[in-house]
This record gives C-alpha cells, structure tokens and sequence, in this order.
C-alpha cells in the first residue's frame, strides 16, 4: 500500500519541491505520495506548490494547542507519515506521541550542534560559520517533543569554505537537503529504515557510509560532488 505524508512547511517549500519531483518519478511513485500539505504562513510557497499539484492543502495555526484541529486534519487526510520540511512550529506533543517514528525534520546542520529552539534559516549558518567549522551538513531525524532532538536518521556533509557567508553556506547546505531528504523519507515511508523500541533507528540509508553517499551525489550533481571531492582532498 502507498504511504500517504504529510508535509508540513513554513518557507519557500524548496524541499517540498524536491519531494514532489521524487515522488513523482520512477518506483518512488507507487510506494509513496504527498497526500497533504499543511503551513502556518498562508504566504509559503508550500502551499502555492501544492495547488499547482492539486494536492490538499491548509493553513494551520502551528500552536500547541491546536492540536486537536492538526490531528483531525491528518485524519481525514488518513497520513501514515509526517515530513517537516523548514516547519518553524514545534509540531504539538500529543501529535509527536501519537505517530512516534512517523514524523521526520530536516535541519540544515550537522545535529545536535547548531540546533534548538531559535536555530533556523540563516542564523544556523551564521553561528557555524562563527564557531570557524569547517564541516557543516543536513540532518533528518526522527521528531519527538523538543526541538531538533529525535533520533538521527542521516546526515551528509557539505564544506565550509573561508569566503563563505551564512548565504553561500545555506545554498550549498539546501542543495545537499533535497537530495537527502526524499531518500530519508523513501526508507521511513517503506519500512527500511525504522524507529525501534527502544528508540534507535535500525536499517539502513545512503549515510553514514561517506562513499555511497558521494557516490550519489557523484551521479546526480556533479557541482556538490566537486565541493565534497574538494573536501576531502585537503
Ligand atoms: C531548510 O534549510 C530546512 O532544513 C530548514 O528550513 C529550510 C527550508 O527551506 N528547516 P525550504 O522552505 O524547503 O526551501
């Protein structure tokens, strides 16, 4: 059966972008679909790109204690997984308790640094960039009730060059994300990668093995491809 998610988003919806288009093609069509998508801003592009799709869309009010209206929403849309894709709101605890190891965030950092509560856009990138790292990165990680701090799924690396501003860094950083994160979201929508009891995730993504990782990047865009190769070869 297809797993039917929900995106929820606050921004421009670039990493719904890139969910739809791998949604949409090849084998990925028949194990998965964006069934819904759901912003507290009515000015995201989240929501212009699901009209576009003729996909259902609402404006939610992203608070606490709304969510009794978020989880009647998820109902109807009868959502089996959640992906918060740049969602700036806390999703509310009873939703997070009630589909533990069914929701999912991407973080343009490399977690537990560079997260938290305030930790979004580009002030991630300005305090990576402070701190003088010189490796930054995506993460996409299981959500519970606290801010960017559920088990990690996957995380892939992007340089931090010297010339770099929070700008540069979040283009490099975005680009990498949305090759990242319609994978991440494949291995949780088809059961290969999995929240255990525990809490630990089992099975297995392109990450953490460095080389398969590049090896995709390598044959999909060979501009990031380049920046890791460079990375790597300092
Ligand atoms: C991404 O960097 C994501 O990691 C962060 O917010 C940004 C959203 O970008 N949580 P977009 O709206 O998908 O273009």
């Amino acid at each position: 059966m297809r797993t039917r998610i929900a995106v929820l988003a606050s921004g421009n919806g670039s990493n719904l972008r890139a969910l739809f288009r791998f949604f949409g093609e090849g084998a990925a069509v028949m194990d998965a679909e964006i069934a819904f998508v759901a912003s507290n801003n009515r000015e995201s592009g989240a929501l212009e790109l699901a009209g576009e799709r003729r996909v259902a869309a609402a404006v939610i009010s992203g608070r606490e204690d709304d969510a009794p209206a978020l989880a009647a929403l998820l109902e109807q849309h009868r959502i089996d997984l959640i992906v918060l894709a740049g969602y700036l709101r806390l999703v509310p605890a009873a939703v997070a308790r009630a589909f533990r190891g069914r929701v999912m965030n991407i973080h343009p950092a490399l977690l537990p640094a560079f997260g938290g509560p305030g930790m979004y856009g580009e002030r991630v990138h300005r305090a990576v960039i402070a701190a003088g790292v010189r490796v930054s990165g995506a993460t996409v990680h299981f959500v519970d009730e606290i801010y960017d701090h559920g088990a990690c799924i996957a995380q892939w690396p992007v340089p931090v060059y010297a010339g770099d501003s929070a700008a540069t860094l979040a283009l490099r950083v975005l680009r990498v994300e949305h090759l990242l994160l319609p994978r991440a979201v494949h291995a949780v929508a088809t059961g290969s990668v999995r929240l255990d009891e525990t809490g630990r995730v089992t099975g297995s993504l392109p990450s953490p093995d460095p080389a398969a990782a590049y090896a995709l990047l390598a044959r999909e865009d060979a501009d990031i491809a380049r920046d890791i190769t460079r990375l790597f070869s300092r």
